[in-house]
């Protein structure tokens, strides 16, 4: 997942922090009864990189649902740049990142065009990015 900030946040929002604390949880709408992340608390930084690991099950995929807004968390906050990604407008929020699933569905062309397959990305976002 890459955050670039080309969105009418851009004013009060310059994608610097990620956060995820206060214990985040998430329990599936669909699997209430159980938790599938639990305790997590995380800070990630504007053009740094990170790993997420762990086991089979461990929430890796649940955490970067969370982080798309794909579902709620249950407990804790999400915060981007303190707002917490809740407040804000679901579309722009999800313009401003670009993200590569586990197991991604390619076009047959380069890495760099599938890349560029979004609403509002232009070679020009990436070229500067
Ligand atoms: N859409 C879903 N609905 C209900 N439960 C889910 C859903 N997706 C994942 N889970 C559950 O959440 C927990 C964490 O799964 P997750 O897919 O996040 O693990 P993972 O670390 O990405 O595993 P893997 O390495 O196999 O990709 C598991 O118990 C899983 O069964
Ligand atoms: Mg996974």
């Amino acid at each position: 997942m890459v955050l670039h900030c080309r969105s009418k946040f851009a004013d009060d929002c310059d994608c610097t922090k990620l956060t995820c604390r206060h214990n985040v949880e998430l329990r599936y709408p669909s699997r209430p009864g159980v938790l599938s992340l639990a305790g997590v608390s995380i800070h990630m930084e504007r053009g740094k990189s990170y790993a997420f690991c762990g086991t089979s099950g461990a929430g890796k995929s649940s955490i970067l649902a969370v982080l798309q807004r794909f579902y709620n968390i249950t407990s804790g906050s999400i915060t981007l740049d303190g707002k917490d990604i809740r407040a804000m407008d679901v579309k722009e929020y999800r313009n401003m990142m670009g993200y590569v699933s586990q197991e991604p569905v390619l076009f047959e062309e380069t890495i760099r065009w599938n890349l560029l397959v979004c609403p509002g990305c232009t070679h020009e976002v990436f070229d500067s990015d």
